[in-house]
C-alpha cells in the first residue's frame, strides 16, 4: 500500500493536485511539461520511510531539514498529472542535515528542476511561520507576454495595470505583483531572487518565462494566477480594441482598499 493510500489528508492533497493541474493544461499555460507544483506535506507524514533514492541539494535548506514535501516531477506533463498523479509526481524527505533528500513514494522519480525555487520558498515561509504550504509555478500567456514589455518591468507597474483591469484582481491578489528579471530556470539565482520578491507579494512573474504563486492551498494559489490570467487578458482584449485601456483610478482603487480592508503595499 502505498503512502498516499495509508494517508487520506494526503489522499485528498493529490487529487487537489490533480485538479489544478488539469486547470493548468485546460488553460494553455502548461505546454509540455511547463510548470510545477509542491505542497509542504510534513505534518501530514508520520513513522519512518524507506527511501527508494538519494539526491544532494544544491545548497543546504537547514530551516526545513526534515521536512516532507509533494512535488512534481522533472519533464512531466500536467495533463499527465492530472490522470495519474502519483506516476507524475513524488513524495521526498529532506535529510536532517538539509543538504540531501530521499525520495520516498511511489516511484523514483526525480522531481522539478525549479526544486531550488520551490525549496527556498517553502524554507521562507517556515522561517516567517507562514501559513503557506504550497507553490504553484505555471507559464499563462498573456502574463507572460505583458513581462516582455520593458515598461512593465519597472517596480509596480505591471501590478498597478493588472489591478486596474477589474475590481476583483485588487481584491483576490491583495498584495499585487512582484518582477523577478529573468534568470536561468532551475538556477539558485532565480530561487534568491523569487524569495526576496516574495517578501512583498504571493504572486511573482518570472521575466519572459511564467508565473509563480504562493497559498494555504493549491484551490488559493490557482484562483490568484487565474484572476491576473483574467486582468492581463482584458487589458490586451482592450487594446487590441484600438487603445489603451482607461483602467480603474487610483481614487477606486483606494476605495476597494478601504472597503475590503485590504493592504496597502506597493502593487
Ligand atoms: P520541470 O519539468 O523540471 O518541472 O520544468 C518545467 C518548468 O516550467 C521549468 O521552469
Ligand atoms: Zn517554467
Amino acid at each position: 500500500m502505498s503512502i498516499v493510500d495509508r494517508n487520506s489528508r494526503l489522499a485528498a492533497l493529490v487529487d487537489e493536485l490533480s485538479e489544478v493541474a488539469l486547470y493548468l493544461w485546460q488553460r494553455g499555460w502548461a505546454e509540455r511539461n511547463g510548470g510545477n507544483i509542491s505542497a509542504n506535506i510534513t505534518d501530514m507524514l508520520d513513522g519512518d520511510y524507506t527511501p527508494l533514492s538519494t539526491f544532494p541539494l544544491p545548497r543546504p535548506f537547514p530551516a526545513i531539514a526534515g521536512c516532507a514535501f509533494l512535488v512534481t516531477g522533472t519533464g512531466k506533463r500536467m495533463r499527465d498529472i492530472a490522470r495519474q498523479p502519483m506516476n507524475n509526481a513524488v513524495v521526498l524527505r529532506l535529510h536532517p542535515s538539509g543538504n540531501a533528500y530521499d525520495l520516498v513514494a511511489d516511484y523514483p522519480i526525480p522531481p522539478t528542476s525549479e526544486l531550488p525555487a520551490h525549496l527556498a520558498i517553502h524554507e521562507q515561509a517556515s522561517l516567517r511561520h507562514s501559513p503557506a504550504k504550497v507553490v504553484c509555478h505555471t507559464h499563462p500567456t498573456e502574463l507572460v507576454a505583458l513581462t516582455h514589455h520593458r515598461r512593465f518591468l519597472q517596480p509596480g507597474a505591471l501590478g498597478r495595470l493588472l489591478w486596474s483591469m477589474i475590481p476583483e484582481t485588487r481584491i483576490i491578489v491583495p498584495r499585487g505583483v512582484g518582477i523577478v528579471p529573468y534568470e536561468l530556470p532551475g538556477s539558485l539565482a532565480l530561487a534568491n531572487a523569487t524569495v526576496k520578491a516574495l517578501e512583498y507579494h504571493d504572486v511573482v512573474l518570472w521575466e519572459k518565462h511564467g508565473c509563480l504563486a504562493t497559498g494555504d492551498s493549491l484551490a488559493e494559489t490557482f484562483d490568484a494566477i487565474d484572476t491576473l490570467a483574467k486582468s492581463a487578458a482584458i487589458y490586451l482584449a482592450a487594446l487590441s480594441a484600438g487603445q489603451e485601456p482607461e483602467g480603474l483610478s487610483d481614487q477606486q482603487l483606494d476605495d476597494l482598499a478601504a472597503a475590503f480592508h485590504l493592504p496597502t503595499s506597493p502593487a
